[in-house]
């Protein structure tokens, strides 16, 4: 089964058809992030308007690089949900119309959930259940992934996401946007113990967490270097909040693998490319003798192959959408966004 989905929740404009959920035939990602990058951080409005003027382009490449005709695809998919509002509206109801139009089913996917496919496109023998950690610019907690459609949260961030903490921190060290793979790389010479940085605790909840203690720590670090005129050593504050982001969510994944007793771990996520945590997931799949998965560097990051992946196995479970369907600016990753009225 040929599938085309169709991603823009946020400032990745992407197409991709992928075979049976797995086979990548085509992969294409048009990114604003240069245009954003002027303003420090997306702008809702202008990533709408970007995706306007990229999605007709991206899917007919897609279309190219598959070597396939719109007529000969099974299904049409899009990112639904959760993601910038007007950015969903567009991808979605462009997929909507071309499904329309070509009389092929509309496959309505939760992003969060397609983050979690990227791994069955790297992964062919990877199969639920399987515990996975979530580390996104919106979102960061442990999932278990009881079956393809069968989702449960056990624990997660009570503020910011992970992303969304490394991207206010690269503001304040001023290294630009996108912050997160700036820091990584700014981190890979600092010493992480020159600065001593909180790490939060959630009362009776040990699989939350909190990011924005730390993300506060860092800002007045920086500010009260700044009034002292004191010059702050960047990569070693880099290194040091690498490794408090690590040590906050790493440890908490040992405990929900501990309770579930899942031998399957999972990474998800565009902070899943992060070098310092793949580092320690790796030592600690090693420590507990646990399968470790994580998706290579380019499918952590917004892309429609995961969509598609996803969308494959929404469509077995029956989760087919109809002309009424909506975008939502949220949804938990165990709802389902298919309209059924
Ligand atoms: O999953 P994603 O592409 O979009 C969302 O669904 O949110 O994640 C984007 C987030 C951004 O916050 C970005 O700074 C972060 O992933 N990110 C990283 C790295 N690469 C991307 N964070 C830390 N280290 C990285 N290497
Ligand atoms: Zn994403």
């Amino acid at each position: 089964m040929k599938i085309l989905a169709i991603e823009s929740s946020c400032d990745e404009t992407a197409a991709a058809i992928i075979e049976d959920g797995r086979k990548i035939l085509s992969n294409v990602v048009d990114s604003q992030v240069e245009t954003h990058a002027k303003y420090g951080g997306v702008v809702p409005e202008v990533a709408s308007r970007g995706h306007m003027q990229a999605i007709v382009r991206v899917t007919e490449q897609a279309l190219k690089d598959a070597n396939l005709k719109g007529e000969e695809l099974d299904a049409i998919a899009a990112t639904c949900a959760p993601g910038l509002i007007g950015a969903l509206l567009v991808g979605a109801n462009f997929a909507k119309s071309m499904a329309y139009a070509l009389k092929k089913p509309f496959i309505p996917v939760h992003h969060i959930r397609g983050h979690i496919a990227a791994n069955y496109l790297a992964f062919e023998d990877l199969k639920p259940p399987f515990l996975t950690l979530v580390a996104s610019g919106g979102h960061s907690m442990m999932v278990l992934v009881k079956d393809y459609t069968d989702f449960e949260i056990l624990g997660g961030t009570r503020d910011d996401a992970a992303g969304e903490a490394f991207d206010k921190v690269a503001r304040v060290l001023e290294v630009g946007y996108p912050g997160g793979p700036k820091i990584d790389k700014m981190a890979q010479g600092g010493d992480a113990s020159k600065y001593k940085l909180p790490h939060s605790k959630v009362k009776d909840a040990p699989l939350d967490f909190s990011f924005s203690g730390l993300k506060t720590a860092v800002i007045n670090l920086a500010h009260n270097a700044e009034q002292k005129g004191e010059q702050i050593d960047k990569p070693a504050l880099a290194a040091a909040f690498c490794n408090a982001v690590v040590d906050t969510l790493v440890p908490r994944l040992e405990l929900a693998q501990k309770q579930t007793g899942v031998k399957n771990i999972v990474c998800a996520g565009g902070v899943a490319a992060n070098s310092w945590l793949r580092k320690a997931l790796e030592e600690m799949a090693k420590k507990n003798k646990l399968n470790l998965y994580l998706p290579p560097l380019s499918l952590c990051g917004d892309n429609a192959a995961m969509i598609a992946s996803q969308a494959y196995y929404e469509f077995k479970a029956g989760n087919i959408g109809n002309t009424l369907q909506n975008a939502f600016a949220t949804a938990e990753i165990y709802e389902n966004i298919c309209v059924k009225k």
